[in-house]
């Protein structure tokens, strides 16, 4: 049986991959997490009891502990989650993405070089990116493709950007079997409430202001993260080493659309009269250099692995909201302490 490390899976989409993977691959999954502020054990919790996988507390910037595992379990698969993933947080500060994102990723590629140099079989290096390394694209700009030239605009995104140019570098120059992975925005359950969707979600059932920045006509191409777990676990069993895949809901929509649409779920489920919740929307002030438009292509990997979206916006979102109503304890756990103190910087009031 094949043996895989998966980092940051205590986070929103690791949490979702490991619970999928479990339940469908043949391989011992062992977790590596240093359960930051967006890190959450419970995501993961029945799992760990279970015997599903294994939980190891720790940071990926710690070569002893990262060369350790390495050793100890002699890894045939790495899925490399573990970052530091809010725009708005890279803005108020860079240094953790810098740290997290870049030195985290070059301690791994290292291990893995290390370990894998006298390997015999096909081990693999996937590394979990982003979209908005490429940037922001106008209305009528086609969307992003594997070809799509590097223009990250946020800390963030720049943090990633360079994260993807080791792994790159580490594949041309070392010959280190690596994919990378460039996908659109995800929701789904178990995602912290900083990001758009969980956070208007809970801000309608708690009758808070709903925070529009700017005009609110920026648009993300939404996928569901069942179906990026999914597409992760395609490029693992057929994905072609040095290779870039894509991953993209086709799903272009405006905040505003998206954060409209979450009022009316919010006002059926609590039996609101329709209208309620959207009353609440307050256009904010912008992000800095908010990027405009994001879309991807994921042609290529339809083609070459089978991948679709199984989930569609409009009959998945419904049930999202409902699960994070149904889960209002685990949101409300998470929603104390320093998330309080993060709301109040980023938004002057408080959660
Ligand atoms: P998240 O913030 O929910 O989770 C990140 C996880 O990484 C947390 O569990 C955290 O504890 C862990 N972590 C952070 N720093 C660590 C460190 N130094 N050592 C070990 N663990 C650490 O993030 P997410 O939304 O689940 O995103 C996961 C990955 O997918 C990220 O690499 C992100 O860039 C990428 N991605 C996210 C989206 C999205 O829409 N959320 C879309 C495309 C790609
Ligand atoms: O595109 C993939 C990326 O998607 C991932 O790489 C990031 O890890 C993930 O956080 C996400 O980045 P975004 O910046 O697109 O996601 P966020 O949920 O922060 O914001 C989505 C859009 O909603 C964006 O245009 C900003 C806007 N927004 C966000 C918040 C939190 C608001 O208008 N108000 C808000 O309060």
């Amino acid at each position: 049986m094949s043996t895989w490390l998966v980092t940051g899976a205590a986070g929103f989409i690791g949490a979702n991959f490991v619970r999928l993977a479990s339940a469908s691959v043949e391989a011992r999954l062992v977790v590596l997490d240093a359960l930051t502020y967006a890190g959450n054990l419970e995501n993961i919790a029945d799992l760990v009891e279970a015997g599903k996988i294994e939980f190891h507390r720790g940071d990926i910037c710690d070569i002893d502990l990262v060369n350790e595992l390495f050793d100890r379990h002699r890894f045939d698969r790495v899925v490399h989650f573990a970052a530091e993933s809010h725009v708005d947080r890279s803005i108020l500060g860079a240094e953790p993405f810098i740290r997290t994102n870049i030195q985290g990723t070059a301690v791994l590629l290292a291990a893995a070089r290390a370990s894998w140099q006298d390997r015999q079989g096909k081990p693999l290096f996937l590394h979990v990116s982003t979209d908005e390394v490429f940037g922001s694209l106008e209305s009528d700009d086609p969307p992003f493709t594997e070809d799509s030239p590097y223009r990250p605009n946020s800390p963030y995104s720049a943090s990633k950007a360079a994260a993807d140019h080791l792994v790159r570098a580490w594949h041309h120059t070392y010959g280190l079997p690596t994919i990378i992975s460039n996908c659109s925005n995800n929701y789904g359950p178990w995602q912290f409430p900083e990001k758009l969707i969980p956070l208007m979600i809970l801000n309608a059932f708690d009758g808070r202001e709903l925070p529009v920045y700017g005009d609110g006509r920026q648009v993300r191409d939404w996928l569901h993260v069942e179906d990026h777990c999914r597409a992760l676990l395609a490029m693992l069993a057929g994905g072609q080493a040095g290779r870039t895949y894509v991953v993209g809901g086709a799903c272009e929509r405006t905040n505003l659309d998206i954060v409209q649409r979450i009022a009316l779920e919010a006002d059926a489920l609590l039996r609101r009269s329709p209208g309620s919740a959207a009353k609440l929307i307050r256009h904010v002030a912008d992000r800095p250099g908010h990027d405009r438009r994001y879309a991807m292509n994921a042609m290529a990997l339809q083609r070459e692995l089978g991948w679709r979206p199984r989930h569609d916006l409009e009959s998945a979102l419904p049930a999202v909201v409902r699960w994070y109503w149904e889960n209002r304890a685990w949101a409300d756990r998470i929603r104390s302490g320093a998330y309080v103190e993060y709301y109040e910087q980023q938004y002057g009031v408080r959660a």
